[in-house]
């Protein structure tokens, strides 16, 4: 990548003593600039979401295509009134349940927040991030923080500051080098404009945590049942409402192989491939994880991927998880993406 200016790292693992550096980064927010942070499910890249040109600048730097819109961050629940006129009530017991916390929820947009923000929809997806650099940083910016996923676009969601520093070092101002992500995969993408929450896009947070909360009113976005490959052929299948949702990404540069089955079924057949296609000469890399550690998968996913590249790896096989469980459904909708629906069924 080409380096156009100096990334400075500040170490944040301590809040106390980069209070400082914390000031300086917030400073540079205010002024338009790009600050990379920890929140508790990837890296956002940060940049003042009410400053037209400073969003524009976040699509510049991970390439992003400009009609995919940006989540803002907030650190108090009265900043989503700089942010939208309208908060159902169900909204406001899921902020009360889940804020901080891996939830987005989408509103209707008020005239003032920036269609580069938006990308060019009249609405907006909005969270509060249970990380305490996050909200440090929002706090004493004293702006929304509009802040995609860290990454260069089509890459894996970077869950270290290094991934952070892999795809954007010198193309913006600031990266915080806070702990690893806890969750590892971005937040339920839950849209609130309509009769009933719709989740757009799945997470750590279930339907099943919401429904709880809304009296079961919750539904999910019809093309996120049917982009399951068993369904149909993604040629066939319905646009997902979340314009992110239908792009390529979190791609690794090896090709990759989901295999689904029974557990220790999937486990021989990895196996027996790993050695026939390094017969071959393949470097092959393999991803699988316990046959009901779904929280764990969603913590590592991204970051194996992002291993196996750093590994020269050519061939990533990887056991599907169950998507009968909401979390497990989650990482496969990452997994199924990564793998361009390549799967096998032993
Ligand atoms: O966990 C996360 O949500 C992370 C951290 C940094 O907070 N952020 C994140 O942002 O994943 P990003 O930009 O990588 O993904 C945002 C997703 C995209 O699928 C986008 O299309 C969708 O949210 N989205 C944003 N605003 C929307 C809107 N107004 N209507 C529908 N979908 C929206
Ligand atoms: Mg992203």
């Amino acid at each position: 990548m080409e380096i156009i200016m100096e990334t400075k790292l500040f170490d944040v693992t301590d809040l106390e003593s980069a209070e400082a550096q914390l000031k300086e980064a917030a400073s540079l927010l205010r002024a338009g600039g790009l600050v990379a942070f920890p929140t508790e499910t990837v890296y956002g890249l940060g940049a003042d979401a009410m400053n037209s040109k400073a969003a524009e600048k976040i699509y510049a730097a991970k390439g992003r295509p400009s009609d995919n819109p940006l989540i803002v961050h907030i650190a108090e629940e009265e900043d989503l009134a700089r942010l939208t006129d309208v908060v159902p009530d169900a909204a406001k017991k899921l902020m009360k349940a889940f804020w901080p916390g891996p939830l987005t929820m989408i509103f209707q947009k008020k005239e003032t927040v920036p269609d580069k923000t938006t990308g060019g929809l009249d609405t907006v997806a909005v969270r509060m991030p249970d990380n305490p650099v996050a909200l440090a940083l929002i706090r004493e910016s004293g702006c929304p923080i509009a802040a995609p996923s860290a990454n260069l676009s089509g890459k894996p969601s970077p869950t270290k500051w290094e991934h952070v520093y892999q795809d954007l070092n010198g193309t913006i101002d600031v990266i915080l080098q806070g702990e690893p992500c806890r969750v590892g995969i971005e937040s339920t993408v839950l849209d609130m404009t309509g009769e009933i929450p719709m989740v757009l896009r799945p997470g750590i947070l279930t339907p099943e945590q919401i429904g709880r909360v809304t009296e079961g009113k919750v539904v999910l976005d019809p093309a996120l049942l049917i982009h399951r490959p068993r369904d149909v052929s993604e040629e066939a299948a319905p646009a997902p409402k979340a314009p992110g949702m239908k792009y390529k990404h979190y791609a690794p540069k090896a090709e990759m192989i989901i295999l689904q089955g029974e557990h220790s079924r999937v486990k021989e057949e990895i196996k027996r491939i790993k050695e026939e296609k390094e017969k071959q000469g393949s470097k092959v890399g393999i991803i699988l994880f316990e046959e009901n550690g779904f929280e764990q998968a969603a913590h590592d996913f991204f970051s194996q991927l992002r291993e196996m590249d750093e590994n020269h790896v050519n061939l990533i096989l990887a056991g599907a998880l169950s998507d009968k469980n909401s979390v497990g459904f989650a990482v496969m909708n990452r997994m199924w993406k990564s793998a361009g629906y390549h799967i096998i069924h032993v």
